[in-house]
């Protein structure tokens, strides 16, 4: 599977979390964990969809191991800092150990998108 392919696989599933997480906020009228819902609309979908954009229009790294790998990891560690944020907010110990980790890997991943879009033919 391309990166592409990964990326548009996974990140409608997470809009569709982020979505059902906004709902659930709004009926609540708790909107304390915006955060967790922010972040998923805006890493899980906003940013993995436009390095799906990206990697479909560079198909000369789109099958690369390393943009498989960089869209996996965008994918995984965008539930896992959604998932350390609402522990935080349900003042459980364990999320913020996961989030700053998260975090960490995201930029990390990032890093690697940043390398594979100088490799690639702008
Ligand atoms: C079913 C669709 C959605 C619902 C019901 C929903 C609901 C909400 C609610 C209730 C809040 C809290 C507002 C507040 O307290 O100020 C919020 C915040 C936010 N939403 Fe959504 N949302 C939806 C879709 C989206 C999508 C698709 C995105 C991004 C692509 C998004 C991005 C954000 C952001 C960034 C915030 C935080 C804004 C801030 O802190 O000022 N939302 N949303
Ligand atoms: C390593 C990645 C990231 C980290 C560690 C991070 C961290 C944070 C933190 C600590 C906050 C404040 C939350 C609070 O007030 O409780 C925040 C808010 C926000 N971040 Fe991020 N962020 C990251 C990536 C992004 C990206 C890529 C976007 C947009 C594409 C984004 C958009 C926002 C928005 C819109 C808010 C306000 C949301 C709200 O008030 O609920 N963040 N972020």
């Amino acid at each position: 599977m391309t990166a592409s392919k990964i990326s548009f696989a996974c990140a409608p599933v997470i809009a569709l979390l982020g979505m059902a997480w906004g709902i659930a906020m709004a009926i609540s009228t708790d909107h304390s964990t915006a955060p967790v819902h922010a972040h998923l609309n805006l890493l899980g979908w906003v940013s993995l969809f436009l390095m799906g954009i990206y990697y479909k229009l560079h198909e000369e790294i789109d099958g690369l191991f390393l943009a498989r790998i960089q869209a996996i990891i965008w994918a995984a560690a965008s539930l896992l800092i959604a998932l350390g944020i609402a522990l935080i907010h349900m003042n459980n110990p364990v999320g913020d150990p996961i989030a700053a980790v998260m975090s960490i890997v995201l930029f990390l991943d990032m890093i690697l998108f940043v390398v594979l879009v100088a490799k690639s033919r702008q």
